[in-house]
């Protein structure tokens, strides 16, 4: 029966994750400690990022990079119309707004043509579907790499320079893999962001049971970033 169905996900698990888990468990160290330390190290330098914040989740690291960059309640968010909830659901924590931008049909990613329409029709004050008359502005744009393909960063930070937005991506299904960047250069996922946001739930790439990761270049958000996710504590 078992055979029938295709599992959500089946975690590859061996000897050394277990024991290191023990070892963790023996330590006595159960909550954010050495480990995690390690972990920010070593993903930042296979990345390629200066710096790694390790949370809970990438519904946090998400929450946390909006909170880094400023978002403030009225303004407006890019986010595309087919990811998990999470991407739109952390705008309104802010009491900010979702506006739902198409994604393409080759690749499910945010169509950055819709989304230039979208910024323009907003500058130019025409109507713009589930945006109100009355808001405070476009504050960034955060694309989702859908099931593994990277979207069109490249027209999504040249979109952000000439709006003058952040660019936060959303990377929870794309770890690892590659893009080409405006010189034909091939880079890693993550690398037009300002800051790229990781999940280690149990059905992704890589996997550490519940957990996230934000990855940025700026000192100062990820200064940011680490003490709001220990409830303000330096
Ligand atoms: C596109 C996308 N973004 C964010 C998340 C949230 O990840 P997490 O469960 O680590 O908060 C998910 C979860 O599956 C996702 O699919």
């Amino acid at each position: 029966m078992e055979d029938n169905f295709i599992s959500f996900f089946r975690p590859s698990i061996g000897d050394e994750e277990i024991n290191e888990v023990v070892d963790c468990l023996k330590s006595g160290w159960l909550t954010t400690a050495a480990r995690t330390k390690k972990f920010e190290a070593e993903f930042s330098k296979y990345m390629g990022f200066s710096h790694a914040v390790a949370m809970n989740s990438c519904t946090a690291a998400l929450h946390l990079a909006l909170e880094a960059v400023g978002l403030k309640a009225g303004e407006l968010v890019l986010v595309p119309t087919l990811t998990f909830a999470t991407t739109a659901e952390v705008v309104r924590y802010f009491n900010a707004i979702p506006v739902l931008v198409d994604v393409r049909e080759d690749d499910f990613c945010m169509n950055m043509e819709h989304a230039a329409q979208i910024l323009s029709d907003i500058e130019a004050g025409k109507p713009v579907k589930g945006v109100p008359k009355r808001h405070k502005g476009v504050r960034a744009i955060i694309p989702v790499h859908y099931g593994g393909q990277v979207a069109d960063v490249v027209s999504a930070r040249r979109l952000c320079e000439k709006h003058g937005l952040f660019l936060i991506e959303d990377c929870a299904h794309c770890c690892p893999a590659y893009y080409q960047d405006g010189q034909g250069q091939w880079q890693m996922v993550g690398r037009s962001a300002d800051i790229a946001c990781f999940s280690f739930y149990a059905n992704k790439t890589i996997t550490t049971g519940e957990g996230g990761m934000a990855l940025t270049e700026s000192q100062e958000w990820a200064d940011r970033m680490r003490v709001m996710c220990l409830h303000g504590i330096s």
